[in-house]
């Protein structure tokens, strides 16, 4: 029997709105899962044929710890999403590769952690990019909205002292436009699991005018029907990921997160492929179809096996 491994640690089980769901789905099809803490010394990872990345979530305060659990998770069983998937996901800087593959994303700078010229960098992205009112900065690496901020235009030396922040915490930090579409239409979240659209919800705006910034918990989340283009846009995210890490199998899960820009396009804010929050609660019938995506999943692995 395939063992399988629902991948949290103890600190962000409370938070993840998925796991109970996706347990009771996963057992009602008969699949085998246990809910582990990747930071547990005493695990036998050997023990588990899959290992499902859903909620490690204090990775990233311990990002070296976290790369060196999942390589060496790696080399005794089956991570999922697999390890090169993971090692490029954790570093926005995946948005710039997308980017060469077509896809379109929110405009982004990266003011990388030895740059000299923070201050003329933020001058030259407003110059560049004109035509808004608002910025946002923040980290390279980061989730859950923590240390990203917007700032108007003119309030560049705030914008300076939080990039400062970001560096010296140990990230590059990322500029990009503050698309006010977001106030009223929300972003997108898109859900594929094994590279089938599976559903989407629409998320409230994250960042207030007045500096405060909200935690994507349950209430800024709804079902949402998303248009054509978006889909589009989402699907063409997914298959440059895939061409882009040279996979053969597709990904178990996938999150695309879209805003419109100032013209109504839509554009990709972030990919999540390695750990990504998935909605289930707020879209039913999407835990079945994770599950039964989950027992595809096994299926192949016994083929190879
Ligand atoms: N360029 C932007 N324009 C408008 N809102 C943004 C922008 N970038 C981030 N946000 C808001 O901040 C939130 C968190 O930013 P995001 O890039 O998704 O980082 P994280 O990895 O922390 O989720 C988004 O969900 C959105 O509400
Ligand atoms: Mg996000």
């Amino acid at each position: 029997m395939t063992r399988i491994a629902l991948v949290t640690d103890q600190e962000s089980l409370p938070i993840d709105y998925d796991m109970a769901p996706l347990v009771a789905s996963c057992e009602s099809l008969g699949l085998p899962v246990e809910i582990v803490n990747w930071d547990n010394p005493g695990i036998d990872w050997s023990r588990f044929e899959l290992l499902i990345l859903r909620s490690p979530w204090t990775y990233t305060d311990r990002l070296e710890e976290f790369l060196d659990w999942c390589r060496k998770v790696s080399s005794v069983s089956r991570l999922v999403n697999p390890l090169n998937a993971v090692e490029w996901n954790l570093n926005k800087s995946y948005l710039v590769d997308l980017q060469h593959y077509g896809v379109p994303i929110v405009p982004t700078e990266f003011i990388q952690k030895n740059a000299s010229d923070v201050l003329s960098q933020i001058y030259s992205f407003i110059a560049t990019h004109g035509n808004f009112r608002e910025m946002v900065i923040k980290p390279s690496i980061g989730a859950y909205s923590k240390n990203v901020q917007r700032f108007p235009v003119d309030a560049v030396d705030r914008a300076v002292e939080h990039v400062v922040l970001l560096h010296s915490l140990g990230c590059d930090a990322l500029i990009q436009p503050y698309f006010d579409s977001i106030d009223v239409y929300g972003e997108s979240d898109l859900i594929f699991f094994n590279g089938k659209f599976s559903h989407a919800i629409r998320k409230g705006a994250l960042l207030m005018a007045d500096g405060t910034v909200n935690a994507p918990t349950a209430e800024f989340r709804k079902q949402r029907e998303p248009g054509p283009d978006e889909i589009q846009v989402a699907t063409a995210a997914l298959s440059a990921a895939i061409r882009h890490l040279q996979l053969e199998e597709p990904l178990l899960y996938a999150r695309v997160d879209l805003i419109r820009s100032h013209e109504g396009q839509p554009v990709v804010l972030e990919m999540e492929i390695s750990e990504p929050s998935l909605s289930l609660p707020f879209c039913p019938g999407s835990e079945v179809r994770f599950a039964k995506a989950i027992a595809a999943a096994v299926e192949r692995l016994q083929c190879f096996t």
